[in-house]
């Protein structure tokens, strides 16, 4: 399972890479926005400055919602850096600018998937990653996890290439839940990832035996 941090704070993202399990970065407007990151020229500087702290695949995403627009803000994120995933959202030209890029060997993550019809859109026009939310769906008391299960069978069924990216990520049980049905990469904040480090008898236990050492070494 790929784990991908889901901000656009530089600190969080360098914190996960220094922690050696982070396999890439999505960022969405929102997450820039919430970090003061605004005009066009700031933006795709930002998105430079991420790649070139973490190894492995970072989602931009396109705010065009007509076809033309996509294809030429994604164009320009994906010439940007070797690292760029073009993001772009399910709604019918969304569709289409992914088959475009599909067709093109530019990579993409098709976002804003809330069900099974839309993930086997995404698929269908080539889509790199598919990003179902999960998060948001639990929010109005629909289950988010049945949604990744349905994706995960109905791409193993067509034995698809798109790999499931879990988003809207909240907490750590959601990132062992959707390890549990096999969803391919996880993205999250980073209390979902450096969460999964605690356990309070790990905590006692290495207490007893630094105790124990300094016992036995006076
Ligand atoms: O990756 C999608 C994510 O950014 C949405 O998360 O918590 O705003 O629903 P959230």
């Amino acid at each position: 399972m790929k784990f991908f941090i889901d901000t656009a704070n530089l600190d969080q993202i360098r914190e996960a890479q220094e922690l050696g399990i982070l396999d890439g970065v999505t960022t969405n407007p929102s997450l820039m926005a919430k970090e003061g990151i605004t005009g066009q020229d700031n933006i795709l500087a930002h998105y430079v400055k991420i790649c070139e702290i973490v190894d492995g695949d970072v989602s931009a995403e396109v705010i065009s919602t007509d076809f033309d627009g996509m294809v030429k803000e994604g164009e320009a994120l994906a010439d940007l850096h070797e690292q760029i995933v073009v993001k772009l959202p399910m709604i019918k030209d969304g569709v289409k600018a992914c088959k475009y890029f599909t067709d093109k060997g530019i990579r993409t993550n098709v976002t804003l998937v809330f069900s099974a019809g839309q993930a086997l859109l995404a698929a269908k026009a080539g889509a790199t990653y598919v990003s179902p939310f999960l998060g948001r769906l639990d929010d109005i008391s629909t289950d988010g996890l049945n949604l990744i299960e349905e994706i995960r069978l109905i791409y193993d069924n067509y034995a698809f290439d798109t790999e499931i990216l879990a988003a809207s990520i909240r907490h750590t049980m959601h990132v062992i839940d959707c390890a549990k049905l096999g969803a391919d990469v996880m993205t999250g904040p980073l209390s979902s990832i450096t969460g999964l480090l605690k356990h309070p008898l790990t905590d006692i236990g290495l207490e007893k035996f630094l105790q124990d050492y300094q016992k036995g070494n006076k």
